[in-house]
């Protein structure tokens, strides 16, 4: 940078403020000849005088030694000044006249908020309207854009921790408490309003305006601008309003909206409505740079070139005689065919046979006019890798005449891996589905199975059921029987007793005799026999009861009583008496005298009574 000649050291000066002003543009992009020069000479001023520059010219190669220096520069022009509910009364007009009318129900409020500054007129629009739409219909409709050229503001903006103290004198004690949170380094906004809030970098001077916008808060950031500049943003602002939007300015910046553009709603608060009917110009783009006619063509085909030498698939053409005739950076790398292949005839060349045989159908393509391709050629890489190739060989024509082919390889290895890796996954849902398949009808058998068995089941039970019920019926039939065998029992009992009796006073009778005494039967067989039979004749009753009289082994000789026993027992004789000769039981001979009765009852002859004694001392009695 060089000091230019002027008429005078302020005319010299001014014309360094312009250079170094252009510098700033044309290195950093920001753009300060459109501010006002006093302020502006003052703020750069200050900085030179802070870093010891003597001249613009001075701190203009400064800047061009220490980049770092801009970012100094530009924390100085641009003044950060700012404070919530800043201008307090003009906020509470626009909380109570604007705020409430902003939008219908059910839309997005979009507020933006143009020089922010570190944010806290940002924040006070989020308090604001949180109050004034309450805190849901913020959180859904509310979005606040907040914009500034400075970097470090907005970082600044974007962490906002704000004293307590300094909440409570802006916005009163309940809102403070209620719209911010406590943290480590103080009072932030409460996350659900803060999340409303987009802080970003955004030119007023440059950049094409935030569009669609209800209500643009703008303040004491215009002022710096001059008139020409002024002019220009407020003809943003007014394309980025929607037909009913309003502007919020500065205090000092009412006059600045002296265009046909805005209506004063409030001039006294700095409050403006859009003119609906006031052409809306959109913001031209940037126009692009003149350019020579001649070096555009060489441009173009220098960047032809490079496109061509930078595309990702490997390619190479030859002309209609076969001969290479060029080749990318990736057919270099991959098929190897450098610069010293170029001009070479491609039949000469490994890259015509392998990884394919390229000539056949390089000259189909050619005789042809058609497109030949290739699918998933084998590529085994010197690095030992394997790669696929989709060649594609076309024929190149120009104005209807064939000048060559090329033979671009694609790489289709990924393509391939996730095609065989979908293949894999296809088949494996099928075996999947089929075993799903199978375990669905498994299980639907199992349920026929089931189903068939609760039916055997039920038909069991109802079997068991009438089973049980017949059971109870006979069960009750038993109880019956029973009852009546106890009857019976009891009655057979007493019987028995009675008839014990009946042999216990038969037995005493019999004993009590000095006779011995058989009673028979009309078989003849021995019913009863008494002790002194047993005495007489040494048999035990035991040995005799049951067994015919007239087989007995005894002394007597009961052949002989045959006949009168058989008189006795078919009622002929009343009684007969007869004395035998006899043994008894201790081998003497007796003179036995027997009596044989017959033995009546109800009317007939039910057995004979025989009684037997030895007569040899005369002692029977009858
Ligand atoms: C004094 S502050 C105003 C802050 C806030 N609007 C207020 O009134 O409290 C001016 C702001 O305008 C910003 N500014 C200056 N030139 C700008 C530009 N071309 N585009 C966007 N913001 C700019 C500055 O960075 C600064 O933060």
């Amino acid at each position: 940078m060089t000091d230019r000649p002027g008429p005078g050291p302020e005319a010299d000066a001014d014309g360094d403020l312009e250079i170094l002003l252009e510098l700033i543009r044309d290195t950093r992009g920001f753009d300060f000849t459109g501010y006002k020069r006093p302020s502006l000479t003052r703020r750069i001023r200050k900085r030179m005088q802070e870093v010891g520059a003597g001249s613009f010219s001075d701190y203009a190669r400064m800047l061009e030694a220490e980049p770092d220096e801009f970012t100094a520069l530009f924390n100085t022009i641009l003044i950060n000044v700012t404070e919530l509910l800043r201008d307090a009364d003009a906020w509470r007009y626009l909380e109570r006249e604007v705020l409430p009318h902003l939008r219908a129900e059910g839309r997005q409020i979009r507020v933006w908020s143009a020089g922010c500054s570190t944010g806290e007129e940002a924040y006070t629009l989020a308090v604001l309207l949180a109050s004034v739409l309450g805190d849901e219909r913020y959180q859904e409709s509310v979005k606040i854009y907040a914009t500034d050229a400075d970097d470090d503001a907005l970082r600044q903006a974007r962490a906002a921790r704000f004293p307590l103290r300094s909440l409570v004198d802006a916005f009163g004690e309940d809102r403070a408490e209620a719209c911010f949170e406590r943290n480590d380094v103080g009072y932030a906004l409460r996350p659900d309003l803060r999340r409303a809030i987009v802080f970003g970098r955004h030119d007023l001077v440059q950049d094409p305006p935030i569009s669609r916008v209800d209500l643009l808060v703008c303040r004491n950031t215009l002022m710096y601008f001059n008139a020409d500049v002024q002019r220009k943003v407020l003809a943003n602002f007014h394309f980025a309003l929607n037909d009913d939007g309003c502007l919020f300015l500065g205090r000092s910046e009412a006059l600045v909206t002296r265009t046909n553009l805005f209506l004063a709603v409030d001039p006294g608060r700095h409050v403006f409505r859009k003119h609906p009917q006031a052409p809306s110009v959109r913001p031209p783009l940037p126009p692009p740079p003149p350019a020579d006619p001649a070096d555009t063509r060489r441009q173009a085909r220098n960047l032809l070139e490079a496109a061509y030498d930078s595309w990702a698939p490997a390619q190479f053409a030859v002309d209609t005689a076969g001969t290479v005739v060029a080749s990318n950076r990736q057919a270099r790398t991959v098929l190897g065919i450098g610069l010293a292949q170029v001009g070479r005839p491609l039949r000469d060349l490994e890259v015509s046979y392998r990884p394919v045989e390229l000539r056949g159908p390089i000259e189909q393509a050619l005789a042809h006019r058609r497109p030949v391709t290739l699918s998933e050629v084998e590529h085994r890489q010197p690095t030992g890798e394997t790669v696929y190739f989709d060649v594609v060989v076309l024929p190149v024509e120009r104005a209807g005449a064939l000048l060559g082919a090329t033979a671009t390889f694609v790489d289709v290895t990924a393509a391939r891996q996730l095609r065989q890796e979908l293949e894999r996954s296809q088949r494996e849902l099928e075996i999947a589905y089929e075993e799903l398949q199978s375990t669905v009808e498994e299980l639907e058998t199992t349920n026929e199975e089931l189903h068939s068995t609760n039916e055997e089941l039920e038909t069991t039970n109802e079997e068991l059921h009438s089973t049980n019920e017949e059971l109870e019926t006979m069960n009750e039939e038993l109880q019956s029987t029973n009852e009546e065998l106890e009857t019976l029992n009891t009655e057979l009992r007493r019987r028995t007793s009675e008839l014990d009796e009946a042999n216990q006073f038969l037995e005493s009778v019999l004993g009590s005799l000095h006779a011995g005494v058989a009673v028979l039967d009309t078989d003849l067989m021995v019913r009863a026999w008494n002790a002194q039979a047993q005495e007489l004749w040494g048999l035990r009753p035991d040995e005799v009861v049951g067994h015919s009289f007239l087989n007995l082994d005894i002394g007597l000789p009961v052949g002989e009583l045959r006949q009168p026993v058989w008189a006795a027992l078919s009622g002929a004789e009343e009684k007969a008496r007869l004395v035998v000769k006899a043994v008894n039981r201790r081998g003497r001979e007796i003179a036995c005298v027997v009596v044989i009765a017959p033995m009546n009852g109800e009317g007939r002859v039910g057995g004979a009574v025989v009684m037997m004694e030895d007569g040899s001392d005369d002692s029977f009695r009858e």
